[in-house]
């Protein structure tokens, strides 16, 4: 996504004012944090798509697959603050805007109008899946630092992934295309 880059002395400046000790070194602070950021974006964007197809949902299974979406993205949603805030802790600056989510998230957007029950859920399921891959990605990353705060975080969030996945892949086996 296109974006206007801040001069790097005003990011330094930022740096150098929201600098936190921490014993790991500016490198794996770094590298960790630039995963963690991405990860809270990818939260935020897979939050609003959770809740934009709980809102919209239609069909005779509507109750369950309302409640279920609701119940994910509470989870979801949940992951937001702690992941930003391993960022802080580890002297990095997060997230800062819409603009800035948008730009980090690797989680697609759907603006459409209407989406069958089962396309929604079969889409849930192939972000969520995708979180997980990335989720392990960020964990080998901060493995390899020696990060134990921030691979046991990810690890619980590894697992709610898995088990968001596992509820909407059962829940749109029985489905006929449209779900109806
Ligand atoms: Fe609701």
């Amino acid at each position: 996504m296109a974006t206007s880059m801040q001069p790097a002395r005003a990011d330094d400046a930022a740096a150098k004012a929201l600098a936190t000790p921490s014993d790991l070194g500016e490198d794996a602070t770094a590298a960790i944090a630039a995963e963690l950021n991405k990860l809270a974006a990818d939260a935020f964007a897979l939050y609003v798509k959770t809740k934009n197809f709980h809102w919209h949902m239609s069909g005779p299974h509507f109750r369950d697959y309302h409640l279920l979406l609701d119940e994910q993205a509470t989870q979801i949603f949940a992951m937001i603050d702690p992941l930003a805030e391993r960022a802080r802790k580890l002297g990095q600056t997060t997230l800062r805007s819409i603009g800035h989510i948008a730009r980090l998230s690797r989680i697609a957007d759907d603006d459409s109008e209407f989406v069958p029950p089962a396309a929604m859920l079969s889409e849930l399921v192939n972000d969520n899946k995708a979180f997980t891959s990335n989720l392990r990605v960020a964990h080998e990353i901060a493995e390899e630092r020696e990060d134990v705060a921030t691979t046991s975080i990810l690890e619980v969030y590894i697992d709610e992934s898995e088990r968001r996945t596992w509820f909407l892949f059962e829940a749109s086996r029985g489905a006929d295309r449209s779900g109806h």
